[in-house]
């Protein structure tokens, strides 16, 4: 098989999420290239699915948030391969919520799943990382850096994560970590769905979207997965702290 195709052979990732949508597909994506992945999520049907569809793919049934769940989740992946090489914090949610409507409890589990639980992984991580000089790909979204009228804390919870990506970056370079993340734009999957949107209102969303994408086109889980796996990957080095969006565009109108 060519190099490049094998490009992470013998590594080892974490992949939360990864029972759909994009933590699906780069989960496959990361063992496509070679590497031992442990995809993590709350449910353990999806997750199983995702391990079916491709090689070397374990999973773990955990929710993030948990107390303790960061460590041992790190810990199930070095206890089975020995070793861990790349941190993608995929799991996040978005949340539907305009000033009028805020309410405190939603602003604290988008924070606890977008910004503290990734942070706490990352720590747990980080040890395993110094030994590897591994990476930590974080997901933000084309609105951690542009305004997000009605979802003003989702995209708050992103704008931490560009920082945290940034900082983290800064930290560790002389280590030999890196840190970066990508941002997609509006993605084809079931996170509106997970959001409370009915589907009617989902397509109706991305339709507007649509619209105003200049490629006019909603991207697929694997377009965003394959930047993911390239931040990762060793071919690149040099790329440290920055933030990749893929959003055909969004981010320029
Ligand atoms: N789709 C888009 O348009 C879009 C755009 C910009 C950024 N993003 C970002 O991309 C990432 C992936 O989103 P997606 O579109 O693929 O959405 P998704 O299909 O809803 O995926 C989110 C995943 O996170 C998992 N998850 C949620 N809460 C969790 C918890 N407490 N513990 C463990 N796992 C948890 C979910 O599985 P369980 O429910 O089984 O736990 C699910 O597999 C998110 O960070 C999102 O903010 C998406």
């Amino acid at each position: 098989m060519h190099t490049r195709e094998r490009s992470l052979a013998g590594q080892v990732a974490i992949v939360t999420g990864a029972g759909s949508g994009i933590g699906r597909a780069t989960a496959l994506a990361f063992a496509g290239a070679g590497a031992h992945v442990l995809g993590v999520g709350r449910r353990e049907e999806p997750l199983k699915e995702t391990a079916a569809a491709g090689e070397n793919i374990e999973v773990l049934a955990v929710d993030i948030r948990a107390e303790g769940a960061p460590e041992a989740i790190v810990e199930t992946a070095v206890r089975r391969w020995g070793r861990l090489d790349h941190l993608v914090n995929n799991a996040g949610a978005t949340a539907v919520m305009p000033l009028a409507e805020t309410d405190a409890r939603v602003i604290h589990d988008l924070l606890a799943l977008n910004v503290v639980a990734p942070s706490l992984l990352a720590h747990a991580a980080l040890p395993h990382l110094r030994a590897t000089s591994g990476t930590i790909v974080n997901l933000s979204s084309t609105y951690g850096h542009r305004p997000m009228a009605g979802g003003a804390h989702y995209s708050a919870s992103k704008a931490a994560v560009e920082q945290l990506t940034r900082s983290w970056a800064l930290e560790l370079a002389g280590e030999g970590v890196r840190v970066n993340s990508v941002a997609p734009g509006p993605t084809r999957t079931d996170v509106m769905l997970h959001a409370g949107l009915s589907p009617e209102a989902a397509n109706d969303m991305y339709a507007y979207e649509r619209e105003r994408i200049p490629t006019h086109h909603i991207a697929g889980a694997e377009e965003v997965a394959h930047w993911i796996l390239r931040m990762a990957e060793p071919a690149g080095r040099h790329a440290t702290g920055q933030v990749v969006t893929v959003d055909g565009g969004l981010e320029l109108v």
